[in-house]
C-alpha cells in the first residue's frame, strides 16, 4: 500500500511532546502499559538477548531491558523528535554503544534489518493504517518473543477514536489513529508461528505476549 506514513507520523509527534514524555519518564518511570510489556518479557527469563523495539518513542523499553534482559537493541522510529530524546537518554544511561537508532517507517526498512530475539511495539499499531503489513514484518523479525500493546475494542474507544479522527480531519492534519481488530491481529501472529502466552488489560490498552512455537524455553 503506498503510504507516506513516516512523513505524517514524524509531523504528528513534536519536539515539545517528546521532551515532556522524557521528563515524565525520568520522574515517574515507565507508563503502566509499558510496564506490562516489561513484566511480560521479563517473565520469559531471557538474558543477553537482542531486542528490536519498533516505534519505541523515547526508548523506554530498551532503556529498561538493557539493564537485565538485552545485550543490544535496535530502535526503529518514524519520529525524529522521539529519536532525539531516546538517544539523549541512552547516552545518559551509558547505553549508546548498545543501541542502533534507525529513523524510518519500519515496514520500509524491515528487509535490511537483522532478526532479534525479542520484538516489541508499545502503542504503535494504532498509529499505522495497515496492521497486517506492520505486524507481519514485526513477526518475521522475532526469533523468540513478541510483545505489543494496542487499544482495546471497547465502545468508549470506538467513539473516542471516531471523535479524535474527526477532529484531525477538521484540523486538516492527515495523522489518524486506528482501532484494529484484535482477533485478526491474533490470527496473523498465530499464522506466523506464534502462540499467545499472556494477555493483560488496562482501561484503554491491552498487552499481549507471544512466543515463537518451538523456541527454547
Ligand atoms: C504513540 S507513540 C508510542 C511511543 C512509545 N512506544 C511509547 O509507548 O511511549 C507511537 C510511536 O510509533 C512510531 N511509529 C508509528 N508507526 C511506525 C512505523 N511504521 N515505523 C516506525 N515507527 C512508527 C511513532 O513515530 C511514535 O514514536
Amino acid at each position: 500500500m503506498p503510504c507516506n506514513c513516516c512523513e505524517i507520523t514524524d509531523k504528528a509527534f513534536s519536539e515539545a511532546e517528546a521532551r515532556s514524555e522524557l521528563k515524565k519518564y525520568r520522574r515517574k518511570g515507565p507508563a503502566r502499559q509499558s510496564t506490562l510489556i516489561l513484566e511480560a518479557i521479563r517473565s520469559l527469563g531471557l538474558k543477553n538477548s537482542d531486542l528490536l523495539d519498533i516505534g519505541g518513542g523515547i526508548g523506554v523499553i530498551h532503556h529498561e531491558l538493557l539493564d537485565d534482559v538485552a545485550r543490544a537493541a535496535t530502535h526503529v522510529d518514524a519520529s525524529s523528535a522521539y529519536l532525539t530524546q531516546a538517544k539523549a537518554e541512552a547516552a545518559r544511561r551509558g547505553h549508546s554503544q548498545r543501541v542502533q537508532f534507525v529513523h524510518a517507517d519500519f515496514t520500509d526498512v524491515a528487509p535490511e534489518l537483522p532478526k532479534a530475539d525479542i520484538v516489541t511495539l508499545d502503542r504503535v499499531v494504532c498509529c499505522y493504517p495497515d496492521f497486517r503489513r506492520l505486524l507481519g514484518a514485526a513477526a518475521e523479525h522475532s526469533q523468540r518473543a513478541l510483545a505489543f500493546t494496542y487499544p482495546r475494542e471497547t465502545w468508549y474507544l470506538r467513539i473516542g477514536f471516531k471523535l479524535g479522527n474527526l477532529l484531525q480531519r477538521v484540523r486538516k492534519d492527515p495523522f489518524r489513529i486506528f482501532l484494529h481488530p484484535v482477533s485478526e491481529m491474533d490470527s496473523l501472529l498465530k499464522r506466523e508461528g506464534f502462540e499467545r502466552l499472556a494477555r493483560r488489560r488496562l482501561f484503554v490498552w491491552e498487552m499481549a505476549l507471544y512466543q515463537r512455537e518451538g523456541a527454547p524455553a
